[in-house]
């Protein structure tokens, strides 16, 4: 038995955020203005006392790993993925227990925030793995019985309304020689980004995993038992179908106002329980809100 925490989106930022002449001509201009004139920065005015309360629940709760899947900031900025980790208490000594932090879309929101490395570096602490070679993606933790496999599929755009993904094929190639390695255990993805939106079909093009159908043969080819994301800031989880070929769960926005949760896992073997806990802001605490219960397939040993 093990139990894991798992929590995304947490759109943190912070002044002053480093603004350079460049930033003026690209699409952190349009973030900006949506955050601070179109009403986005009003549904996150929370999220710094949010993530205190995070923090909080997880040292008292006492999970054996913690899964952050993406979307630290609103535009990337190193400073923002800095206090976020800082707020998160993911500095030496803070009593955090390991975990698996993969970036969101917000993280690389242009190419100087996703060439920089901040979140790699400020994150670190929940990047450490078994890799191949010297890539950085995608990595693998061992946590009890299970294998947490990080995927990347954050990255920039010029557009302001493009928020896609994209694993790639050398990065899916390269999941499948890593499962290859791998002792057995369960296999468990954390991606941003979902296979299936909650109405079990691909998001909008502009918002979507370009290369979902590419993903679910991984899946398939890989021995995937979940799909673990965020991304989509309402959380829901999907069983499988002939149209996917493992369970996702998408832990929604952490930080969001009317939507502040996390998830708490309990794998048992191949059954998997979990507790959504919903943050209350009349009493500023977390309580439990729902519960259910997964069975997860058995075959855990790659095809590849
Ligand atoms: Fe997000
Ligand atoms: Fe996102």
């Amino acid at each position: 038995m093990i139990r894991l925490i798992h929590f995304s989106d947490i759109h943190l930022t912070v002044r002053p955020l480093g603004w350079s002449w460049r930033d003026c001509f690209n699409k952190r201009v349009f973030g900006w203005l949506n955050v601070h004139m179109l009403g986005r920065g009003r549904r996150f005015a929370q999220a710094p006392r949010i993530v205190q309360r995070l923090r909080d629940e997880i040292l008292a709760r006492q999970p054996e790993g913690v899964i952050f899947s993406g979307d630290a900031s609103h535009f990337g900025f190193a400073a923002e993925i800095s206090e976020a980790a800082a707020e998160l208490g993911l500095q030496a000594g803070a009593g955090l227990p390991p975990g698996v932090a993969v970036p969101g879309n917000h993280d690389y929101y242009v190419g100087p925030a996703a060439t920089s490395g901040a979140f790699e570096r400020f994150f670190a602490v929940w990047q450490q793995g078994v890799r191949l070679e010297n890539r950085p993606y995608p990595f693998a933790v061992r946590l009890g019985p299970l294998w947490l496999i990080a995927v990347q599929a954050a990255h920039p755009h010029v557009a302001v309304w493009d928020a896609s993904g994209r694993i790639g094929n050398s990065q899916l190639q390269d999941v499948q020689r890593l499962c290859r390695q791998l002792e057995g255990g369960t296999r468990v993805v954390v991606c941003h980004y979902p296979l299936l939106a909650e109405d079990r079909q691909p998001e909008p093009w502009h918002r979507r995993l370009r290369d979902w159908a590419a993903a679910c043969q991984t899946v398939c080819h890989c021995g995937i038992a979940l799909w673990l994301h965020g991304h989509r800031h309402r959380w829901y989880w999907l069983a499988a179908d002939q149209n996917l070929p493992c369970p996702t769960i998408g832990a929604g926005s952490a930080t969001q106002s009317g939507r502040a949760g996390y998830l708490e896992y309990t794998f048992y073997e191949t059954h998997l329980s979990v507790l959504r806990r919903v943050y209350d802001p009349d009493t500023d605490r977390y309580r439990d809100a729902e519960h259910f219960q997964l069975a997860l397939p058995t075959a855990v040993t790659p095809s590849v």
